[in-house]
C-alpha cells in the first residue's frame, strides 16, 4: 500500500490559528486519553475529556510495565475516541484538527496514539498538530477552570507572559521561562530522580501502592513536616538544578533504621515520614522556583504535571509568591495529571503538518524540540 501517495489537503482547509475545535489524544505512558476542545477568542473550554487508565493494573506491579501499558492503550484509544465525541455531542466533521502527543513517552505506547491520530487524519482529512507532552502540560493553565468540573475553582485566567513554569511529573522535573507561545527557554531541572518519581520511591520504601504521590500526601495529613530530618540536597546551588535520588537513599535508610527492632512502622511513624517526605520535597521545588523568577525578574508563575496536584505543594508555593507579589497559575487536579485537553489546548498554539504520515512517535523528545 503506498500511503505516501495518498494526498490530503490537511493544511489548506483553515489557517492553523482559526482552528476552533480540536480533538487531543494523549498515549505516552499508562493513560489513553481524548478530549475535544474548542477556542473561542481567548477562551479555551473543554466540550468532552475522556482519560482511561490502566493504573489500576501498574499499580499491581509496583509501577509501569511498558509492554502491558501498550497493549492497554490499543484496548482503549477508539472507545476513548467514541466517546470523547459521543460527549461532546459532535461528529468527526465537526472538527478542524486533530493534536497528538509525540513525545516524550514509552514507545510502544506513543505508538498507538500516533499512529491512530495519522490514520484518523487521513481518513477525516483533519490537519494534524504534533504536541510535545512536557510543554502539554504547561497549556493545561490555558483552558477554563470552569469547563473543567473542578472543585477547587480559584479565580483563573491564563497565564502571562513572561512566566517561569515548572514541570513536576513522574518523569520530569523542569524549569522553563516562557517567553511567548512557541518562545521558552529551559532553566535546569533534575540531575537524577523526578520529585513524582522520588514520592513513587518513597511510597514503595514505606509499602504504600503506586502511584506514590496521592498516598503520600493523603498519610501526611496526620504527620508532623518537621519530624524527620531529611537531606535537601542542592537547595542552596548556584544554578536551577535539582536532586533527588538522595532523598530516597535517606528515607531507605531511615526505614531500615525504624524496622530494625519491630517487622513494620507503626501509623504515627509512616504519617511523620510523609509529612516530612511531602515538605521536603515541596520546599525544594518552591525554593528554586521562586529563585528562577527573582533571577529572570518574573512575577508569573505556573506548574505543572502530576506532582503539581499536591495541595501542600500548590498551598506553599501560592503564599511564598505572594510575599513577592508574583501569581501562580495553577490547574486543576484533574487536568495535573496526563490527559488529553491539555494536548488539544497546547495546539491552539501550534502549526499543522503539512504532511501527516512525516510524523513520527519520539520517546526522548526533548524541552528543546517543539
Ligand atoms: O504528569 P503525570 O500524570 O505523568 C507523567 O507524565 O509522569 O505525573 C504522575 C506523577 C506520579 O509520580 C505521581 O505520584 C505524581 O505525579 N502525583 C502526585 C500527586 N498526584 C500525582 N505527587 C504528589 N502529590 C499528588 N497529589
Ligand atoms: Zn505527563
Amino acid at each position: 500500500m503506498k500511503l505516501s501517495l495518498i494526498k490530503i489537503d490537511a493544511t489548506s482547509s483553515k489557517p492553523y490559528h482559526s482552528l476552533m475545535i480540536t480533538l487531543g489524544l494523549e498515549s505516552s505512558c499508562d493513560e489513553t486519553a481524548a478530549a475535544i476542545l474548542r477556542k473561542d477568542g481567548d477562551k479555551i473550554t473543554i466540550l468532552s475529556n475522556v482519560v482511561a487508565s490502566s493504573l489500576e493494573l501498574q499499580s499491581k506491579w509496583g509501577g509501569i510495565v511498558p509492554e502491558q501499558a501498550a497493549r492497554e492503550q490499543l484496548k482503549s484509544i477508539i472507545p476513548v475516541i467514541t466517546e470523547a465525541l459521543t460527549t461532546s455531542q459532535l461528529t468527526p466533521h465537526d472538527l478542524d484538527a486533530i493534536a497528538i502527543t509525540q513525545g516524550p513517552g514509552l514507545i510502544g505506547s506513543l505508538l498507538v496514539g500516533v499512529e491512530t491520530a495519522k490514520t484518523l487524519s487521513l481518513v477525516w482529512q483533519k490537519p494534524l498538530i504534533p504536541v510535545n507532552h512536557l510543554i502539554g502540560h504547561f497549556y493545561a493553565n490555558w483552558i477554563d477552570q470552569s469547563s473543567a468540573h473542578s472543585s477547587q475553582l480559584t479565580a483563573h485566567a491564563s497565564p502571562t507572559f513572561p512566566c517561569i513554569g515548572l514541570l513536576v511529573s513522574g518523569g520530569h522535573t523542569d524549569l522553563v521561562l516562557f517567553k511567548n507561545h512557541g518562545h521558552y527557554q529551559y532553566l535546569g531541572g533534575t540531575r537524577d530522580d523526578a520529585a513524582g518519581e522520588c514520592f513513587d520511591k518513597c511510597a514503595r520504601l514505606l509499602g504504600l501502592p503506586y502511584p506514590g504521590g496521592p498516598q503520600i500526601s493523603k498519610h501526611a495529613k496526620n504527620g508532623d513536616p518537621n519530624f524527620f530530618k531529611l537531606p535537601k540536597p542542592m537547595l542552596n546551588s548556584d544554578d536551577l538544578d535539582f536532586s533527588f535520588s538522595g532523598l530516597k537513599t535517606a528515607v531507605s535508610n531511615l526505614v531500615k533504621q525504624l524496622t530494625a527492632h519491630s517487622s513494620r512502622l507503626t501509623a504515627t511513624q509512616i504519617g511523620d515520614l510523609c509529612a516530612s517526605i511531602e515538605n521536603t520535597i515541596c520546599q525544594v521545588l518552591i525554593k528554586k522556583t521562586l529563585k528562577a523568577a527573582k533571577l529572570r525578574n518574573v512575577n508569573n508563575i505556573m506548574i505543572a504535571g502530576g506532582v503539581a496536584a499536591n495541595q501542600h505543594l500548590t498551598k506553599q508555593l501560592t503564599a511564598q509568591a505572594s510575599q513577592l507579589n508574583a501569581q501562580v497559575s495553577i490547574p486543576p487536579p484533574s487536568l495535573c495529571t496526563d490527559n488529553a485537553a491539555m494536548i488539544a489546548a497546547a495546539a491552539f498554539f501550534l502549526k499543522p503538518l503539512k504532511n501527516p504520515l512525516d510524523l513520527q512517535a519520539n520517546p526522548n523528545l526533548s524541552l528543546s524540540q517543539r
